[in-house]
């Protein structure tokens, strides 16, 4: 079939390759020229794994290309809307600019039949809207959300777990939601639960996916802060619940919190439309989720100013991570970055260092200094401080090696990612988060 993606970020791009490797003819469009030269250049302009492979073989196919030219979507049976909708600059709801401007975009080259098929995550209500404003067309909208996690997003696009369309009553959505099942063949060859719904609810199912995810995480860090006034150990207690198949283990990381692109801005503007619907109450909790998350960040330079003696003023902390979490270079909104940017505010000579992110980091946040080899950002700190749990320091680092990079001794491990008996037994002061 023939494709149309608009934005080629982290998850239009993926979307566009992962589509022409399943045997579409795919083109994807941006507003973005260096973003497209890369893209039709056959270099993937941020980190995914599993992207570059599928991005080469479909532009050598020739069945996927790249364009700023919205006439290429011309002929394309199903048009995917992938462009991001942050938080807005004036307060915690969802800057729909982009979703209208690709919308905007569209209409001229829309012909009666097409299919346009949104998946940037949107308030509730955006897709009603936008149905209405491309009808003239006489294309038919769906909303199509996305759940792809980015580290794992070109598995997640070819064998999501589930593929929820939302139709419009009396649209010709039945028509449209069969053909994006031959759009998905490989996954639906496979009985991935395919749910067909109204469009208010598919909007909703990537909404409450992501506030539980978030609520899951903040629950586990609200436990431990209580397990640091106890002495209790969160890591502990998060195996201990999550043998109960009710609860499970998956998404009880506790540490220094989440963040990325998603699930912070999304819980804000899941309440910002919360309230504009009068319902602001039913979702209330997600103010006390994000405020949890957010204490995190502070928790981490805390206990660090504490094992330091009281300050982190002119000490020099190697801060080993950038990027929201591992298998990615994305820094929005990240928890390892804000770290950084606040003990520099204290005053403490930070050296920041991550496999993938330093280029991001350095552009978002230049006062910091960075550097690529770990050992650099460790020699002669007085502390390290891990918190992006990338393989690399998880299972890598060693005391053995630090110990011969610097004298100091404490290491906090931000993400309980470490092996606190083995830093213990090799005399350094290991202090995890919500741990003994
Ligand atoms: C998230 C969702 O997991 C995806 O399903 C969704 O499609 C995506 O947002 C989106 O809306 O596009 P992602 O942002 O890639 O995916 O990252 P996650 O794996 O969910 O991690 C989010 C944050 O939570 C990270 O900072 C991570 O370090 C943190 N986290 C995760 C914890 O602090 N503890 C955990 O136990 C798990």
């Amino acid at each position: 079939m023939r494709l149309s993606v608009i934005g080629c970020g982290y998850l239009g791009a993926v979307h566009a390759a992962a589509m022409a490797s399943i045997g579409h003819d795919v083109v994807g469009i941006d507003v973005d020229t260096d973003k497209v030269a890369s893209l039709a250049a056959g270099r993937a302009p941020f980190y995914e794994p599993g992207l570059q492979p599928i991005l080469e073989a479909g532009l050598e196919s020739g069945r996927l290309s790249f364009s700023t030219d919205p006439a290429q979507v011309k002929g394309a049976t199903v048009h995917f809307i992938g462009v991001g909708t942050p938080q807005r600059k004036d307060g915690h709801a969802a800057d729909l600019t982009y979703v209208n401007a690709a919308v905007d975009a569209l209409i001229p080259y829309l012909a009666p039949g097409d299919i346009v098929a949104g998946k940037s995550t949107v308030p509730v209500g955006t897709a009603a809207d936008l149905a209405k404003r491309i009808a003239p067309t006489g294309a038919t909208l769906v909303w199509n959300p996305e759940f792809l996690r980015e580290g794992y997003a070109v598995k997640d696009t070819i064998e999501p777990d589930r593929i929820v369309i939302g139709i419009e009553a009396g649209s010709d959505g039945e028509r449209a939601a069969d053909l994006l099942r031959e759009v998905y063949h490989t996954a639906v060859a496979t009985d991935t639960p395919y749910i067909v719904t109204d469009l208010a609810t598919a909007e909703l199912v990537k909404v409450a996916a992501n506030a539980f995810l978030a609520t899951k995480i903040s629950f586990i860090n609200a436990m431990a802060e209580i397990a640091e006034v106890v002495g209790a150990d969160v890591t502990d207690l998060a195996d201990a619940i999550g043998h109960d198949e009710r609860i499970g283990r998956k998404f009880l990381g506790a540490g220094v919190g989440f963040g990325g692109g998603c699930l912070p801005k999304d819980i804000r503007a899941f309440s910002a439309r919360a309230e504009e619907l009068g319902r602001g109450d039913s979702v209330a909790f997600l103010r006390e989720v994000d405020a949890i998350n957010l204490r995190r960040r502070d928790r981490v330079v805390d206990v660090l100013a504490e094992a330091l003696g009281g300050a982190v003023y002119q000490k020099r902390i190697a801060v080993l991570g950038a990027a929201f979490k591992p298998l990615s270079d994305d820094i929005r909104d990240s928890p390892a970055l804000d770290v950084a940017v606040r003990l520099h505010g204290f005053g403490a000579r930070v050296r920041v260092t991550d496999p993938q992110a330093i280029d991001n980091a350095r552009r978002a946040q230049p006062q910091l200094e960075y550097v690529a080899d770990r050992a650099d950002a460790i020699r002669d700190a007085d502390a390290v401080v891990v918190v992006t749990e990338w393989d690399e320091y998880r299972r890598e680092m060693t005391p053995a090696e630090l110990a011969e990079l610097t004298d100091g001794r404490i290491i906090i491990d931000g993400r309980n990612c470490l092996d606190a008996a083995a830093w213990r037994a090799a005399g350094w002061t290991y202090i995890g988060m919500g741990r003994p």
